[in-house]
């Protein structure tokens, strides 16, 4: 997993809970690396599970609800890192129909090591978005909290029905999301 997405998570805990929980967790997940990420770096998706864990434990907060968290927070940071990527976007179900053959298209060729999700598309019969999720490192906590964050942006509600098609893996998951004007 990108360095990116490590960095984003350590800033995340110390605006909330302050550095010294920062180098706690850290301690406590014994990463090879002693807790060093470089955004352009590269490294074991299962340290962020670690780290997540370890947060979990200390602030006792859900890790799913942590990973989500994460999530929203995450979709703020890389449309600002990568700004070019919502031009021309004016809704969050475009931008979401996009990710998958567009945005990660771009992504995988900047950095070709990345690892991303598959998202496969479709419209409900009532008219919501239908997006399957799908990657063995089981992120769809992840994907949710991005989803989220998406419809924030646009200044939408996004109403998430979800299913787990992999027995509670999380590896397979669709996703059916009604999109509103938020209130
Ligand atoms: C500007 C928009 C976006 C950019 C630049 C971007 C870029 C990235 C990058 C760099 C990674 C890490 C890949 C790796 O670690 O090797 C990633 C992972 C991921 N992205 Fe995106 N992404 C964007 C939007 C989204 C959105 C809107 C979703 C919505 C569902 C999404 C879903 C995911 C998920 C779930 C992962 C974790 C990897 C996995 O599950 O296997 N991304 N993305």
């Amino acid at each position: 997993m990108k360095g990116i997405v490590f960095t984003e998570l350590l800033e995340l805990v110390e605006e909330k809970f302050g550095a010294e929980v920062v180098d706690v967790i850290i301690e406590k997940a014994d990463l090879p690396n002693a807790g060093a990420y470089t955004a352009v770096g590269t490294y074991d998706h299962v340290e962020l599970v670690r780290i997540v864990q370890q947060l979990s434990e200390l602030a006792k907060v859900d890790f799913s609800e942590l990973v989500k968290v994460f999530g929203e927070y995450l979709f703020g940071r890389l449309v600002a890192g990568y700004p070019v990527f919502l031009e021309g976007t004016t809704s969050a179900e475009q931008m979401l129909r996009s990710v998958h053959d567009i945005i990660h298209v771009e992504v995988q060729k900047l950095y070709p090591e990345a690892e991303l999700p598959s998202f496969g598309y479709d419209t409900h019969a009532d008219g919501r978005l239908i997006m399957h999720y799908q990657s063995s490192r089981g992120f769809a906590d992840l994907a949710e909290g991005l989803i989220t964050g998406c419809a924030k942006h646009f200044n939408e509600s996004a109403e998430i029905e979800r299913e787990d098609l992999s027995g509670g893996k999380c590896t397979d998951v669709r996703f059916t999301i009604r999109f509103g004007a938020l209130v």
